[in-house]
């Protein structure tokens, strides 16, 4: 595909999406949106591919939706067009998603980053929500999102007052998981997506379904729906294998099946 606002490569089971706005930090457009859920749902659909990584520039992971494209819209529009539901793409994909992060990731930035399953980030990123600077509010699932990420306190902080947070802070609430050399963000990225696409993709599926459970559900339900899942994965080749290798003193080679 001939995509204008992305660059989208393949490296072996891993498909990497990377954000190509850099004169406007990476900010989030109508068509950018388009393109990345179009990548991301062509990896989905590849059954080469095991996980993805979205990745942005050394500046700017991504800067936030554009400013300049929404600055003149109305209400009926913004209503009528159902403005921004397009993100519900991402969040809907069943395959790992990766975030590696350098510079900013700010308002919409911060929001994609944290609609992936992992945030990976360069010690020079900065994560905020500073739509509330705009006059405006996080529209991408930041008020709910950052807030199980970070907890209450700290999300209120950064909503409100729309300051940034630094990569040792994000890292120390939670919403991050990795902190890395900027030069070291991707390749790190890269080689977790590699370590998941090389397990049995059934499991690695069903644990990031069970995971997300868990910021939808009770403790009961939650640790039930976890129960019958791992139960279920007794039913794949790959178990087998799996415990198999482990025994045999090999490696396993799973088929996802
Ligand atoms: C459109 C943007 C942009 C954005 C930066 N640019 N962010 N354009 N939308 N979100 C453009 C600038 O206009 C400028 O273009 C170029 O990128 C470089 O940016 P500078 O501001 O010159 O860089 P710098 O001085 O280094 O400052 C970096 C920055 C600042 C601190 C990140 O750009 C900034 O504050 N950006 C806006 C951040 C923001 O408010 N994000 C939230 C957006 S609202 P020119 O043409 O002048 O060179 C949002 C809502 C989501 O995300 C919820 C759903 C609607």
């Amino acid at each position: 595909d001939a995509y204008e606002t992305i660059l989208v490569e393949t490296r072996g089971a891993v498909g990497l999406v990377t954000l190509n706005r850099p004169k406007a930090l990476n900010a989030l457009n109508a068509q950018l949106i388009r393109e990345l859920c179009s990548a991301l749902e062509a990896f989905e659909a590849d059954d080469a591919i095991g996980a993805m990584v979205v990745a942005g520039g050394e500046k700017a992971f991504a800067a936030g939706a554009d400013v300049k494209e929404m600055a003149a819209k109305t209400y009926a529009e913004a209503y009528l067009q159902d403005f921004v539901s397009d993100w519900k793409r991402v969040s809907a994909l069943r395959k790992p998603l990766i975030a590696a992060v350098a510079g900013y990731a700010l308002g919409g930035g911060c929001e994609l980053a944290m609609m992936c399953d992992i945030v990976i980030a360069a010690d020079d990123a900065r994560f905020g929500q500073p739509e509330i600077t705009l006059g405006i509010m996080p529209g991408f699932g930041g008020t709910q999102r950052l807030a199980r990420a970070v907890g209450q306190a700290k999300a209120m902080d950064l909503i409100l007052t729309g300051r940034m947070m630094d990569a040792a802070e994000a890292e120390g609430s939670g919403l991050v998981s990795r902190v890395v050399a900027p030069e070291r963000v991707l390749d790190e990225a890269l080689e977790a997506a590699a370590k998941i696409a090389s397990f049995s993709r059934i499991a690695a599926l069903a644990a990031k379904e069970a995971v997300q459970v868990a910021a939808e559900s009770s403790l009961t339900e939650g640790v039930r729906f976890e129960r019958r899942t791992f139960q279920a994965l007794y039913a794949t080749e790959d178990q087998k294998e799996g415990m198999a290798a482990f025994v045999e003193k090999r490696k396993p080679v799973f088929r996802n099946r």
